[in-house]
């Protein structure tokens, strides 16, 4: 409802005069964030209309496909878009986390006006990884404020994570992750599990760390399919509907129920943060080194010992998640947790998350939140974890 602004003297430039009482009204700027996440197999098969519809209705398309996607996948995509008899251009972006950059962002941008892509109406689609959907997220919620994309994510983290959360579009700065960003949602994320067929080992496993989370904080059931089924997972890089499907349809609605109250990702504790606490500061500082999954995992180890050494975890369990990370290939250490990297790295958080407490297992899929960590207690963690990754390395482990 509108109440006019009243001046008892004309206002100059818009300003009232002097000694005018001054009256307004809030104003509702921001769109509602309504975000539809959606499985749809068989997603370039030119019979299904899905991709063609997504996002708005029909109209020539901006396609932004990751280079290696397009490799792989380009013949199919342009014959899904010729056979839809859809009007689209392709742009093929090199997307890895060293190019998480405004650069790659105004490349789309140029993209875009060239092709001249209309505010409101055709959404332009983004397939590729996590990265991939950041910066084209990033470049829809910038350019002519704010044009609608479509996420149709090929990675495991990108099919759990960053396709999911309802808040997508994000580029690093300086030495930060994602400092860059409106967080805008995609008007739809399409999730095919069949792109993952091509994804190399160390990437399945790096999605694998982001399920192990929400097994580990969320669901007790999805911590034993990975125990029995891990390995199988790694193998078979979830081509089978048994375990795969129920693994991804768990973990995706694990994800979606915790971002459902908070789809603008405002609500500082969220227990999908779990793993998240440290990993970002580490991650940046590893980099290239670390795959992003990989420095969540150090993150939950590190965090499962301190959580074991608060009596929240009994030692079976402790050791049971470190090992499942072990046979789920992943690291569980790295030089960078020592005392000072992990201060800066809670103390950044904390200024993050406006100093809100921390998600810490309790049990097996169940998280807890905290606000009392000291510095003591992660270095006593963190030594304690690397004497488990020495002596687990010096037993022929696979790797920390
Ligand atoms: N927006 C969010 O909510 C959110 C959440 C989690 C993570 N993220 C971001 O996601 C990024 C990590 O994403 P990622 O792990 O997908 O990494 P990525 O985008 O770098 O992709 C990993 C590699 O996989 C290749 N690839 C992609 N799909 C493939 C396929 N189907 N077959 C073969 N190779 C393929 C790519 O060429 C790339 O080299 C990080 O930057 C992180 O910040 C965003």
């Amino acid at each position: 409802m509108s109440v006019p602004q009243r001046h008892h003297r004309p206002a100059v430039h818009g300003l009232p005069a002097t000694g005018a009482p001054c009256t307004g009204r809030a104003v509702a700027t921001v769109p509602p964030a309504r975000h539809r996440v959606r499985f749809t197999p068989d997603l370039l098969d030119p019979a299904d209309p899905a991709l063609a519809r997504a996002g708005g209705p029909p109209g020539p398309r901006l396609v932004v496909v990751e280079a290696r996607v397009y490799e792989l996948y380009g013949r199919r995509i342009h014959a899904y878009l010729a056979g839809r008899g859809i009007d689209y251009e392709v742009l093929v972006l090199l997307a890895h986390e060293q190019l998480k950059t405004m650069d790659s962002v105004f490349r789309v941008a140029d993209r875009m006006e060239y092709v001249g892509v209309s505010r409101r109406g055709d959404p332009v689609i983004a397939i590729g990884g996590g990265v991939l959907t950041d910066i084209v997220g990033l470049a829809c919620s910038l350019y002519r404020r704010a044009t609608p994309f479509v996420r149709v994510p090929t990675t495991l983290t990108g099919l759990l994570d960053a396709g999911v959360g309802a808040m997508a579009g994000a580029a690093d700065h300086g030495r930060r992750g994602n400092r860059i960003g409106p967080y805008r949602p995609a008007a739809e994320t399409l999730l095919d599990p069949a792109f993952l067929a091509t994804l190399d080992r160390r990437h399945i496993g790096n999605g694998l760390a982001e399920i192990l989370k929400v097994a580990l904080i969320k669901d007790r059931r999805l911590f034993e399919l990975l125990e029995r089924h891990g390995p199988v997972l790694l193998d078979g890089r979830f081509q089978d509907r048994c375990p795969g499907a129920e693994v991804l349809t768990r973990a995706v609605h694990g994800m979606l129920r915790e971002l459902r109250p908070d789809p603008r990702e405002h609500r500082p504790e969220r227990l999908t943060d779990y793993g998240h606490s440290f990993s970002p500061t580490v991650e940046m500082r590893a980099l290239p080194e670390l795959l992003h999954g990989e420095a969540v995992c150090v993150d939950m180890a590190l965090t499962t010992v301190l959580a074991r050494r608060r009596g929240l975890l009994d030692a079976g369990q402790g050791e049971r998640i470190l090992r499942l990370m072990r046979r789920l290939e992943l690291p569980v250490w790295h030089p960078l947790i020592e005392p000072l990297t992990l201060g800066e790295a809670l103390a950044d958080t904390a200024r993050h998350r406006e100093g809100r407490r921390l998600p810490l297992p309790s049990g097996l899929g169940r998280g807890v939140f905290v606000s009392d960590l000291t510095i003591s207690e992660l270095a006593d963690s963190a030594s304690e974890l690397r004497n488990w990754a020495a002596e687990e390395r010096a037993a022929g482990g696979v790797r920390a």
